[in-house]
């Protein structure tokens, strides 16, 4: 298990290792995890640039005026946050929801594959001005991976009790496409993470008998100790984000710690130029075996570019032609 005190170390060392002007894109950096991950990242980079995207512009103008009194020693203040008001819900692919996709797919599944495809050409630029370091951290139900239905990758009649068995294999194997799309010169680091259960408006959100339960068993889960604190979540992704437990690049690890086994089962070395694909639970620890076989399998049986073609399709279905 990655320690907190090692989580801290290392973020620490950010300011001295890695270089000034980092860019990062926050897709939902108005609020709970994207919000704290965004104000860690701003304590301890040196005059990073920073977008976010978010519908909530009182939100985005709280933080940015927040970030005012942030930054390493000597770098107080010195970030530049840009917010890009965006609703993504509005995107094509939600706006065919009514035609028939799944509508929780459809913000946590379609729209940031999306984003991340669309994304992902200027992260591999960027590592041209920062070698190494490029990073996607896709914030769902990492190593929750299950049983995936073929013939319903739509999930339009899966019971919920499989449905996050069915998004988790689904997130995982689609930033493997991914990851294999961005070209043999692939540097970048795709990262489908578990937060665990950290206490954000996200509970709030949610209507009916199931906000009842999620917020429910975050009280609970608060009296236990399990639920994860706002900061300390902050602190877990920004490591995921600039760690060389995951590589290429990153703030090198330190005390013998061995960098992460990636969901093909293999471990990179620290100094690889290849990117990865890591599917990490909320310690930031990889998939264990059993996922591990699982994906094997879904590899094997051509599971990568079946999902990518059927994503493509519905893509295309709602008006977005992707090359
Ligand atoms: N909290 C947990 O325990 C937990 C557990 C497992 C997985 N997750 C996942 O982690 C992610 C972040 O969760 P969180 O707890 O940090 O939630 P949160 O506090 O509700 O934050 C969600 C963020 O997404 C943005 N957003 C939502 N809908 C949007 C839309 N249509 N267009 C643009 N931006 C939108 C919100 O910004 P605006 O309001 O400004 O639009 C906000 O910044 C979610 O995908 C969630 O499923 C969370």
């Amino acid at each position: 298990m990655v320690s907190l005190s090692e989580i801290y170390t290392s973020n620490a060392l950010i300011t001295s290792s890695l270089p000034p002007r980092l860019v990062a894109v926050f897709v939902g950096g108005t609020s709970g995890i994207g919000e704290s991950t965004l104000k860690a990242f701003v304590s301890y980079a040196v005059q990073p640039k920073i977008y976010i995207l978010g519908r909530n512009n009182a939100s985005a103008e709280r933080i940015i005026g927040e970030c005012k009194f942030l930054g390493p020693e000597g770098h107080v203040g010195e970030a530049e946050v840009v917010f890009l008001q965006a609703d993504l819900s509005s995107m094509k692919t939600v706006e065919v929801t009514p035609e028939g996709l799944h509508a929780f797919l459809a913000s946590a599944y379609y729209d940031r594959m999306l984003i991340i495809h669309l994304l992902a050409p200027l992260l591999l630029s960027a590592t041209d001005s920062h070698p190494g370091l490029a990073r996607v951290v896709s914030v769902a139900c990492g190593c929750d991976e299950g049983i995936i239905e073929p013939s319903d990758f739509s999930a339009l009649r899966i019971p919920s009790s499989a449905l996050r068995g069915h998004i988790g294999t689904l997130t995982t194997l689609t930033l493997e496409a991914l990851a294999t799309n961005t070209g043999p010169d692939n540097s970048i680091t795709f990262i489908h993470a578990n937060p665990g259960l950290v206490r954000t408006p996200y509970q709030d959100r949610m209507t009916g008998a199931f906000g009842v339960f999620a917020r429910g068993l975050m009280w609970v889960k608060k009296i236990t100790g399990e639920a994860i604190g706002i900061e300390e979540s902050g602190e877990r992704h920004l490591y995921l984000l600039t760690s060389a437990r995951y590589p290429p690049g990153g703030v090198p690890i330190t005390g013998g710690a061995l960098s992460a086994i990636g969901t093909n089962g293999l471990r990179a070395n620290e100094g690889s130029k290849a990117g990865a694909v890591y599917s990490l639970d909320k310690n930031g620890e990889p998939a264990g075996e059993h996922v591990v076989s699982l994906l094997t399998k879904y590899r094997e049986e051509g599971m990568v570019d079946r999902l990518w073609l059927w994503l493509k399709g519905e893509y295309y279905r709602a008006g977005v032609v992707l090359s």
